[in-house]
């Protein structure tokens, strides 16, 4: 299915865009900030809480980050005013980590403030393993700054998560597990589909454990009743956690978890670049690009459902 991922992601850029727009509305809420706003309004009224990710081109200059930072200040300010349920969720080197760690902490620290003076949130995205250091780094800095409103990421893929949530267990911390988007070496990742998922389990208990506040954020429905089991065995209220999904992904799923009475996040990407931001992020990992075909192949003939399937 690897050969078929690739060849799939080899294409693309001869798809024409028109063809690519229509695949990614799923995914993507649209270009402006309205289309997310109306997004985020439609996850509500349905019961499920928001995220929402400005895409942003790859920045170069101080400038450009603070456009970054405004974009995302105007998204805060538009959630207060129409009061929807929804925090942010923020890349570090759209906010200029490869610029330096002291420009990107400064301009973090606007957002959270900002997000703190309105009663919000920010997660910080974990992205490739060049900027774990980096990112855990500012996010520490932040905390014990007194920003009490900042969110990490954690990534099951990953060795050295078990000694980051004990490296970052005093600080209580609030995170987001997933399993990891990016293509990692062995030496530093788990490659196996099982072993990641184990290791999601004992990752989730240990943040559990170290009192953490857990965004279970996954599609695998195996992975899905793990967490219904652990948070049930610890007797958690539905506030003491909750899961996360990407937009038009396994919305069934959400849906049960919504009905069955527990929390449920969506993340709500936007942005004028989509288009660059899509083709990147398939071209960095190839199984999304698998996953979206065979959802669509799915759709299009519904009696094949589940049979045109990329796993792995
Ligand atoms: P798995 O990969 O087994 O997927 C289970 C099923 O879900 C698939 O068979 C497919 O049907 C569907 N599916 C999963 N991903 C899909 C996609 N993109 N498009 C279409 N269908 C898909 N990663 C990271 O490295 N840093 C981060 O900050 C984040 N942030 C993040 C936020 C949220 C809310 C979620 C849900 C995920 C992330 N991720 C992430 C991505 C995460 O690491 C992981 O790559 C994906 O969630 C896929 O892993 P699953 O656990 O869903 O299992």
């Amino acid at each position: 299915m690897a050969i078929l991922d690739r060849a799939i992601v080899r294409l693309l850029p001869a798809v024409p865009r028109l063809v690519v727009q229509k695949l990614s509305e799923r995914y993507i809420a649209g270009a402006k900030l309205a289309d997310a706003v109306a997004v985020v309004e439609r996850l509500n009224a349905e019961g499920k809480m928001a995220t929402i990710d400005v895409l942003g081109e790859e920045i170069t200059n101080a400038e450009e980050a603070a456009g970054i930072v405004q974009a995302y200040q105007d998204v805060l300010a538009e959630v207060e005013r129409r009061g929807l349920d929804s925090n942010v969720s923020v890349k570090l080197t759209a906010l200029g980590l490869e610029l330096g760690s002291d420009l990107c902490r400064d301009d973090l620290e606007i957002l959270v403030g900002d997000a703190a003076s309105r009663g919000n949130f920010v997660r910080i995205d974990m992205e490739d393993s060049s900027y774990h250091d980096g990112t855990l780094a500012i996010y520490r800095e932040l905390r014990e700054a007194g920003h009490e409103n900042l969110g990490v990421v954690l990534q099951a893929y990953m060795r050295r998560a078990v000694a980051d949530i004990r490296d970052l267990a005093e600080l209580r911390p609030n995170v987001r597990l997933c399993k990891g988007i990016y293509i990692e070496p062995p030496a530093i990742a788990f490659r196996d589909f099982e072993a990641v998922r184990a290791n999601y389990v004992k990752l989730l208990e240990e943040l559990l454990d170290a009192g953490a506040y857990v965004g279970i954020a996954t599609h695998d429905e195996w992975l899905v009743e793990q967490g219904l089991r652990i948070v049930a065995e610890r007797g958690l209220d539905p506030e003491e956690y909750e899961f996360q999904m990407l937009l038009g992904v396994r919305e069934d799923l959400g849906n049960r978890l919504v009905r069955e009475g527990h929390r449920l996040r969506i993340y709500v990407p936007f942005g004028r670049h989509w288009y660059e931001y899509s083709l990147r992020r398939l071209q960095e990992n190839p199984k999304v690009a698998g996953y979206i075909a065979a959802d669509t192949f799915n759709r299009l003939l519904p009696g094949r459902n589940g049979r045109f399937s990329s796993r792995s």
